[in-house]
């Protein structure tokens, strides 16, 4: 119940739950279609965004049954592809928690993250090949940024799953919670992000994602434009005066 994509709003952060655990969350077009209603919220009002499963699943991939009724004018469409692109594109950072099983379109939903964390059951692997298709919607470009081309291109061709253990040695999570931790850690992540400052979080981002050839042009406009912000002054001029307070203090201490 409650639609393919359960949403929990917070001022800084929005919890996003992929609901279809009858069919170990499978995306469907409805779930697409959600999920562009959030980036367009989210392009909006820039928030982290945190993706998660359910009942001990990410997402067991695109939903098949769809799938097999796609012709090449709805590949073309690049449903999957373009959703995801706008999800790593959105402004403010976005987290996976993955539980269980990420697999074909569920695992390129969660290579669109920017950080990923995941279970001791988690489950990850593009099997498409073995489905008469290619893993079009980011693994032939995202995966080989994450973990590397020669690691890639073997799990695209092999199709295998790679465990939690795996996942963490390649760099495919950033690390492993029991399923209990899994959203808490995920929160203190938000939470740490939510201390930094704003601006200075979304040019991160955005720069962080610029072809190589626009560095570090890119880099520096950003920069310019936090050089002049009053929140650079306010935080830099807040760590100064507590060094000065904190000197003051060990001075005082130190006199006879
Ligand atoms: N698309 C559509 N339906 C899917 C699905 C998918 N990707 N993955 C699971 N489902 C459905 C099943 O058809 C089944 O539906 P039903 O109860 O109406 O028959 C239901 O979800 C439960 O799946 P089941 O296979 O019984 O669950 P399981 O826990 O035994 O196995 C998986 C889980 C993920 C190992 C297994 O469902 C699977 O291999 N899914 C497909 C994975 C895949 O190839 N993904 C790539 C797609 S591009």
């Amino acid at each position: 119940m409650g639609g393919p994509l359960l949403i929990e709003r917070a001022d800084d952060r929005v919890v996003a739950v992929l609901n279809r655990p009858e069919k170990r969350n499978a995306i469907d077009q409805a779930t697409i279609d959600a999920l562009h209603d959030l980036c367009a919220e989210l392009e909006e009002t820039p928030r982290t965004l945190i993706l998660a499963g359910s009942s001990g699943v990410f997402a067991a991939g695109a939903d098949i049954a769809q799938l097999r009724e796609r012709r090449a004018a709805d590949a073309l469409r690049g449903i999957n592809a373009n959703a995801f692109v706008r999800i790593a594109e959105l402004p403010m950072p976005v987290i996976a928690a993955i539980d269980g099983y990420a697999l074909g379109g569920g695992a390129e939903l969660a290579y669109a993250a920017d950080i990923r964390i995941g279970t001791p059951s988690l489950a990850m692997g593009n099997p498409e090949t073995g489905l008469g298709i290619l893993a079009a919607a980011g693994a032939s470009w995202r995966l080989k940024e994450i973990v590397g081309d020669a690691r890639a291109i073997e799990l695209l061709l092999t199709g295998r799953t790679v465990d939690a253990e795996e996942a963490l040695r390649i760099g495919l999570v950033s690390a492993i919670h029991e399923p209990d931790r899994l959203l808490p850690a995920a929160h203190e992540i938000a939470d740490r992000i939510a201390r930094n400052d704003r601006a200075a979080t979304i040019a991160t981002k955005r720069v962080f994602r610029a072809p190589r050839d626009r560095h570090p042009a890119v880099d520096l406009e950003a920069q310019a434009e936090l050089f002049e912000s009053p929140e650079k002054f306010r935080r830099m001029t807040e760590f100064l005066e507590r060094r000065d307070r904190r000197a003051e203090r060990d001075e005082a201490r130190t006199e006879p």
